[in-house]
């Protein structure tokens, strides 16, 4: 079977109105369609959700939360369960990203909202990724354990709604000429098999999407895709700009 494409578009903390997030989605709602080899998935603030979903009737964008809770429901201020996002129509949700580790969340707390949002039936976007390269390769241990304690106890069988995003903290909201070198990037869809095998086993590790994210923008998208040997991208600043985002979906559409 043809390995999936992936674009995920997290648009973190933007835009700041409903109107605004129409416009963005309105513009890449073409591309995604004629970009037929590419799953895209738009993850914009939960509130913008239920209006986009409602908005929209086409099968070419998938939805997905940038974070949920781990409990169903009950008294957890401020948080959003993936029952409720699910109910919204999402079917993605990303968990573990560095801004949100940033603000406090460990791996024991990824790995409660891993299983919450799984047993939901949500496509889970995971996200890993190294602050710093120490010389020693001390940051392949550190991955290593955001994986282990993220999926520990997952049966196989549940893996095939995973996809693992490698973000290195140290290439986000860059520029191309910063992200990660699509050698690099290869090394570490390399290693993170090499792991997900430890996990699971080998089939489950060469099924899983790995995505990268970091920096991804039409100059170094065709590149890190060809040499990178991803299965996609986790896009912040560039998945902003439709003309941006359509490009790279245009590039990925070719080249899968
Ligand atoms: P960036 O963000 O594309 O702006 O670097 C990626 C991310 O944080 O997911």
């Amino acid at each position: 079977m043809a390995r999936k494409t992936y674009l995920i578009a997290n648009w973190k903390m933007n835009p700041t109105t409903l109107s605004e997030a129409k416009r963005l989605f309105d513009g890449v709602k073409k591309p995604a369609a004629a970009a037929r080899n590419v799953t895209t998935v738009i993850c914009p603030p939960f509130v913008f959700l239920p209006t986009l979903m409602r908005a929209y009737s086409g099968k070419a964008i998938a939805l997905g939360g940038q974070n949920a809770f781990f409990e169903k429901k009950g008294s957890y201020t401020g948080e959003v369960s993936p029952a409720m996002l699910k109910d919204v129509g999402a079917t993605y949700v990303i968990l573990g990203h560095s801004e949100r580790r940033g603000m406090g969340e460990d791996n024991a707390l990824v790995r409660k909202k891993v299983e919450a949002a799984r047993a939901e039936g949500l496509t889970v976007v995971l996200c890993v990724g190294e602050r710093e390269r120490d010389r020693g390769g001390g940051y392949l241990s550190f991955i290593e354990e955001e994986l282990a304690s993220a999926l520990k106890g997952l049966e196989p069988k549940h893996a095939r709604r995973l996809i693992v995003a490698y973000e290195p903290i140290w290439a986000i909201g860059k520029s191309a000429e910063e992200a990660m070198h699509a050698e690099e990037v290869h090394e570490m869809v390399i290693f993170i098999r090499k792991v997900l095998t430890k996990l699971f086993a080998k089939p489950v590790a060469l099924a899983a999407p790995v995505l990268y994210g970091g920096s991804v923008e039409p100059a170094n998208c065709l590149e890190l895709f060809d040499h990178g040997h991803v299965d996609g991208f986790l896009v912040g600043h560039a998945s902003r700009v439709p003309r941006d985002f359509a490009a790279m979906l245009a590039a990925l559409d070719r080249a899968s």
